[in-house]
């Protein structure tokens, strides 16, 4: 017999990402992304150490499976790791057939696309919202002064991959440009 999901409520407060109730908050360090920034960890960052948090995320749980949804928040926090803006690990989901919503509630972001060869930036404001297709990896970056949030709504049986961005990364990088802007390399 197909066990039935009982509705779900949350408040999700736009401007700090915060989700209460929530089920899961995972807060990724700098520890955590050791091969994720070109400058390594501490060089140039003596604001930064390695249990700094540069983003958490915020979900309600969902059973993993076909048919079923997760909602959860992303808080990317603003900063620099040598000239590289805070940026999420990136990943592929694990079924390929599995596509996103990213739906920005505050800050101003990029969103980095790939597949293959191709490498698209999408910027991200208040009330952007980007359709992520299936087979393509993502990664959120904060290029503003404030927390950058965003509710993304996505298949409970995606699954995460990390393994190939943390060794080959995305074909594009998001630096600072030394006053407020950023330059894409
Ligand atoms: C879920 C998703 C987002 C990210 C979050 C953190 O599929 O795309 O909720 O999980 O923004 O980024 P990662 O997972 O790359 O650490
Ligand atoms: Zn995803």
């Amino acid at each position: 017999m197909v066990e039935l999901l009982h509705p779900l409520l949350s408040n999700l407060n736009p401007d700090t990402g915060l989700m209460d109730p929530y089920d899961t908050h995972r807060q990724v360090r700098l520890g955590d992304m050791p091969n994720h920034y070109l400058s390594g960890h501490l060089h140039g960052s003596s604001a930064l150490n390695q249990d700094t948090v540069l983003y958490e995320v915020f979900e309600l749980s969902v059973p993993e499976k076909a048919g079923d949804m997760i909602p959860c928040s992303t808080i990317l926090h603003p900063g620099l790791v040598g000239d590289e803006f805070f940026m999420t690990k990136g990943h592929f989901h694990k079924n390929r057939e599995a596509a996103e919503i990213y739906y920005c509630l505050h800050g101003e972001g990029l969103l980095l696309m790939q597949q293959d060869d191709e490498c698209i930036v999408k910027q991200m404001n208040q009330q952007t919202l980007i359709y992520v297709p299936a087979g393509w990896a993502h990664r959120s970056v904060n290029v503003g002064s404030e927390d950058l949030v965003i509710l993304a709504v996505y298949p409970a049986d995606a699954g995460h991959e990390y393994g190939f961005i943390e060794k080959s990364g995305f074909a594009k990088r998001i630096f600072s440009n030394g006053e407020k802007g950023y330059i894409v390399k």
